[in-house]
């Protein structure tokens, strides 16, 4: 047998015994036998609806293994397919999360029926066929912990239990997110996590949670790495697979060290809903961008869209930005009571695709200074690329990009408004636009690598 497929079945089978929801895959091995070229599409049916659908095929796989994606079980691919069996197997947020999140609009004021309306609404609006499909209690759930130690619901906002409430959502077809803290207490000075891992995590599990956000109050004198550690071993102890999201406000460099822990790391403080602090957590996180990758996501913050402090045209840019950060896709809104402008931003599946893009690597600045440039990102598919032209200025840019800046070869290219949803007669090699202020422009280019 040569070597190359003697790995190839062996990274197959330790994916497959070391996931025990996850079963032999029919025609895997024929796959693995191709030589890179082969249109293969793999269906990898593992798990309770982490495995991503079919499985990259071997001739667009488009990426390296990472050399550790999740637990240790992705093991460095001998060649593409391999690492995409696996990695599609067990990888937690193989692309950055959706969902919504109750924290930016609601705070504490948050009780089960506003809950399960906003399920209904995510998929009633449409929003769970676009991918949002994580719904997240934030803080102000837990109200006490009980004589042995186990985290207790507020009694009067959730009379009914997490557990009832997680069946609810998952019988949405979505997903159910909980918030706790690492710290004593949490923000909102409810019970923290301190001390309760492995109990809060076997609660969790028991619920039927499917991701943990864990925040830093209350943590004085702790350490950061200790502690979200802590976390993680409860949670692979708990048994159930469930997304970490580590909110220690981007101290610490958590880029660093976060993907040992968990699958996204808060990079900055509060995002708030101004332009200012949008734009402050967008520069915070875009020099961050060769920390993010499949099952690692740097994270500025939940969405704003549709909370009423951006405009139009303010909250196009603040999406387009979050895509092109390859970041969570969490909106904090109330989905009941959206307007048509806004749910066309959240629901516009061509920037969503640029979030969601499988290649994962996040957009990095071309040119410009401070709030004013034009960023790029690799696309999985060959020769795409996509690229913000924005303006968080005052006054009206003229930007632009060569095709050659893409990496991209001669003089022609088909370029895409993804706000539009228009190609754009020819343009040549390179591209220039007036961006309005407080705008940004998106595009996807088809061109040669
Ligand atoms: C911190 C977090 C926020 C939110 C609140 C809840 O400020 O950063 O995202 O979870 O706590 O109290």
């Amino acid at each position: 047998m040569p070597l190359r497929l003697l790995l190839s079945c062996c990274a197959l089978l330790l994916c497959c015994a070391l996931l025990t929801a996850c079963p032999p895959v029919d025609g895997a091995g024929d796959a693995l036998l191709g030589d890179g070229t082969q249109d293969v599409a793999l269906e990898l049916p593992c798990g309770d609806g982490l495995c991503a659908g079919p499985a990259e095929s071997a001739a667009t796989c488009p990426r390296d293994c990472p050399a550790d994606c999740g637990d240790g079980l992705c093991t460095a691919g001998e060649f593409c397919a391999v690492c995409a069996a696996d990695c599609d197997c067990d990888t937690l947020a193989a692309t950055p999360p959706m969902g919504w999140n109750s924290w930016n609009r609601f705070g504490c004021d948050i009780n089960e029926e506003l809950i399960k309306q906003m399920a209904d609404a995510l998929v009633s609006e449409g929003f769970a066929s676009a991918g949002y499909n994580y719904l997240n209690l934030d803080d102000c759930w837990q109200a006490s912990r009980a004589e042995d130690g186990s985290i207790l619901e507020d009694p009067t906002a959730f009379p009914s239990g997490m557990a009832a409430l997680a069946d609810y959502v998952h019988g949405k077809g979505l997903r159910f997110g909980l918030y706790t803290c690492a710290g004593t207490q949490t923000c909102q000075q409810r019970p923290g996590s301190f001390g309760f891992e492995e109990q809060d995590a076997a609660s969790y599990a028991a619920w039927g949670v499917d991701y943990v956000k864990v925040d830093w109050c209350f943590t004085k004198g702790m350490d950061r790495q200790q502690r979200y550690a802590a976390m993680h071993e409860a949670i692979v102890k708990a048994g159930r697979p469930m997304i970490l999201s580590i909110c220690n406000w981007g101290i610490d460099q958590p880029w660093s060290w976060g993907p040992q822990y968990g699958q996204l790391w808060r990079t900055t403080i509060d995002i708030m809903d101004t332009w200012a602090s949008m734009l402050y957590n967008f520069l915070g996180t875009e020099a961050h961008a060769d920390a993010a990758g499949p099952g690692h996501w740097n994270d500025p913050d939940m969405l704003e869209v549709g909370n009423g402090g951006l405009d139009a045209a303010e909250a196009r840019a603040h999406f387009s930005l979050w895509a092109m950060l390859a970041a969570p896709l969490i909106a904090g809104n109330d989905l009941r009571a959206l307007d048509e402008e806004t749910k066309a931003i959240l629901l516009n599946q061509e920037v969503i695709a640029v979030d969601q893009d499988p290649l994962g690597v996040a957009a990095k600045r071309l040119s410009g200074e401070g709030v004013v440039g034009v960023w790029a990102r690799p696309l999985a598919a060959q020769g795409a690329r996509a690229v913000v032209l924005f303006n968080g200025s005052a006054q009206p840019q003229l930007l632009g990009f060569q095709l050659s800046d893409l990496g991209l070869q001669g003089e022609d290219a088909v370029l895409r408004d993804l706000w539009l949803h228009q190609d754009l007669p020819d343009q040549g090699p390179s591209f220039q636009r007036q961006v309005e202020p407080h705008s940004a422009v998106l595009l996807k280019v088809l061109g040669t690598d």
